[in-house]
């Protein structure tokens, strides 16, 4: 018998997909809410049986448990819940994001491949791209992708993947992620997309033609700055062998970490349209004070990739994290962020709450994950701490 909690949610709205997909009853108790399975293990009643099981969990079937390093059902809730969010055949969550990138790296290059890397990523990603990978045998370019040129000159024979931020970290350069799509596929090369910066709320990868998607899901996706967690998505075939690597390298979330992700998951869409619409308005008024030199901010005319952002951005929403560089230099930077009071001076990003990372070695940048308080407050914090700055 059909039953009303099989729906399939996946052709619903956005934020539908957000509330409702993956999650119905538990099937043992009716249990509405997903519960948290803190077991290692499963039990099974007989040989036959489990050696059915076995031969099935051999080729990655969905909600089929035998240990928990591999499958757990409240991490499989979220795996479907990730899927319908970024249009994706199948998806996997690992600790946090540096294991999903790393996973992800790992299952698509061996000894004597080529990868090719944008030149403005997440620190502990450029040392997987300055070290880690090349100790390995794997050879790295660094290369500047806004000239997509760039990209095509250092396609080698043994190219195999062009990996990059949408929405770079610190310097929040956009990457046209349809022409470097087509570039990565007409050279036989899979296209890795980290799209932390941005969260499918304001850009699908997959939908541009992406291979697979990344994320710390410890940004945007958790949103509260409480759980560390990571995200891998593709197609079913490239989401296997990135779980035969997960599951060898034991990357797994803790089940209590994939329920804290999934309870969030369910208000990212209202969380980040928030943060979107308060980064908008206090990019336009940083942009306007004259303590300030320039702004950066994909939502702004001003920022170089603007028209590409309203083509690839859906909602409306152009995301959380801005920059601001002001006149002078590290003194002004660090005389403005001190007498700042509402956002904690702190690195990661995407939480409610405002963050502010100061960055001497980017030349004095000051990076912003805009919050969901009220935006009035956030302006009158910005205001009294440049009169104080100026003191
Ligand atoms: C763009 C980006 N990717 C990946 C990571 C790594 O994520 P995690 O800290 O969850 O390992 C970060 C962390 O700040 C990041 O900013």
């Amino acid at each position: 018998m059909s039953s009303r909690y099989d729906t399939d949610y996946s052709k619903m709205h956005f934020e539908t997909r957000a509330v409702k997909a993956g999650e119905g009853p538990d099937p043992v108790t009716k249990a509405l809410n997903t519960p948290i399975y803190e077991t290692s293990t499963y039990g099974y009643e007989t040989a036959e049986q489990y050696d059915e099981m076995l031969a099935l969990g051999a080729q990655w079937a969905p909600d089929l448990y035998i240990y928990s390093r591999t499958t757990n059902p409240t991490t499989n809730a979220l795996e479907k819940k990730v899927m319908a969010l970024e249009n994706a055949e199948d998806a996997v969550i690992c600790a946090c994001g540096m294991a999903a990138i790393s996973n992800a790296l790992l299952a698509n290059l061996d000894a004597g491949d080529h990868v090719i890397c944008s030149d403005d990523t997440f620190m502990c990603t450029s040392s997987m791209f300055a070290d880690i990978l090349p100790a390995k045998g794997i050879e790295t370019s660094r290369v500047e992708i806004l000239e997509l040129s760039n990209i095509e000159k250092e396609i080698r024979p043994n190219t195999k993947v062009i990996y990059l931020e949408a929405l770079s970290n610190p310097q929040l350069k956009l990457a046209d992620i349809p022409a470097i799509a087509k570039i990565a596929h007409d050279h036989g090369c899979k296209f890795i997309v980290d799209n932390t910066f941005l969260s499918p709320c304001v850009m699908r990868p997959l939908d541009w033609g992406a291979d697979i998607v990344v994320h710390s899901g410890t940004k945007y996706y958790v949103g509260h700055g409480d759980a560390l967690c990571g995200i891998v998505a593709g197609s079913k075939k490239d989401i296997d062998r990135v779980r035969y690597y997960y599951d060898n390298f034991g990357s797994h979330i803790s089940p209590f970490n994939a329920w804290l992700a999934l309870r969030s998951v369910r208000t990212m869409p209202l969380r980040v349209h928030k943060q979107s619409e308060n980064a908008m308005t206090l990019a336009k008024w940083f942009e306007q004070r004259p303590e300030v030199d320039f702004v950066t901010y994909p939502g702004l005319e001003s920022h170089g990739q603007h028209k590409l952002a309203e083509k690839i951005f859906v909602n409306g929403n152009f995301g959380g994290m801005l920059c601001v560089h002001l006149k002078g230099g590290h003194e002004e930077m660090c005389r403005f962020a001190d007498a700042t009071k509402i956002p904690p001076i702190a690195t990661s990003l995407g939480d409610v709450v405002t963050l502010m990372f100061p960055k001497t070695a980017y030349n004095n940048l000051i990076r912003i994950s805009v919050g969901c308080e009220d935006v009035n407050d956030l302006i009158a914090d910005f205001e009294q701490a440049f009169e104080q700055m100026k003191q």
